[in-house]
């Protein structure tokens, strides 16, 4: 008689506790993520052109990835190589419709990004100089931040 009833007791203990879990495991955790307010502008582009944007973004940071390996290994050629690939080339290949439907400040912002991979490029072509690498690298990077800043992409 005592045995049936703690075997009644346990069980209920286990599917009281059973329950919590799948509670906890399908409820919780799922509210929202409190961001800080975001003013950034946004700006508008179809789908085409907003794949295209960020997927140069993704290639300026390996772009830039390559360039510090390529100061850590004092190698001015795998700079120069990287560095190119997002400088004047790819400044003039931006599709028309990009630069017509980006404010301003945005394309000044994506022309001067160009304009110092161009510059860190032809650096350490002429004259290579680890602290003028550096140095463009961190005005580069200056340029990234006060643009994600300032901008958020919508598709139109
Ligand atoms: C002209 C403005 C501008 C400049 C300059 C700029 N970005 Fe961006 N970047 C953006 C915007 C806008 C987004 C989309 C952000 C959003 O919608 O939240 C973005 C997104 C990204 C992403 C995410 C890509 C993805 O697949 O979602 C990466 C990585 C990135 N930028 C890296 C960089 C790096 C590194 C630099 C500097 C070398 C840089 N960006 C310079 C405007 C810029």
């Amino acid at each position: 008689m005592f045995t049936k009833k703690l075997l009644i007791i346990s069980n209920i203990v286990f599917v009281i506790i059973i329950s919590i879990l799948v509670y906890i495991l399908l409820f919780m955790g799922t509210e929202m993520v409190k961001l800080p307010d975001d003013n950034r502008i946004i700006v508008k582009y179809e789908p085409d052109l907003r794949d295209l944007v960020l997927s140069e973004m993704r290639d300026y940071l390996e772009v830039m990835n390559e360039i510090q390996q390529g100061l850590a290994e004092n190698n001015p050629d795998k700079i120069v190589k990287a560095a190119i690939r997002q400088g004047q080339i790819s400044l003039e290949a931006t599709p028309l419709r990009l630069l017509k439907l980006s404010p301003l400040a945005c394309k000044q912002m994506g022309f001067r990004g160009h304009d110092i991979f161009q510059a860190i490029a032809d650096s350490a072509r002429v004259n290579f100089k680890r602290t003028t690498t550096i140095n463009q690298l961190a005005e580069l990077t200056n340029n990234c931040i006060v643009c994600h800043r300032t901008y958020r992409l919508e598709m139109k």
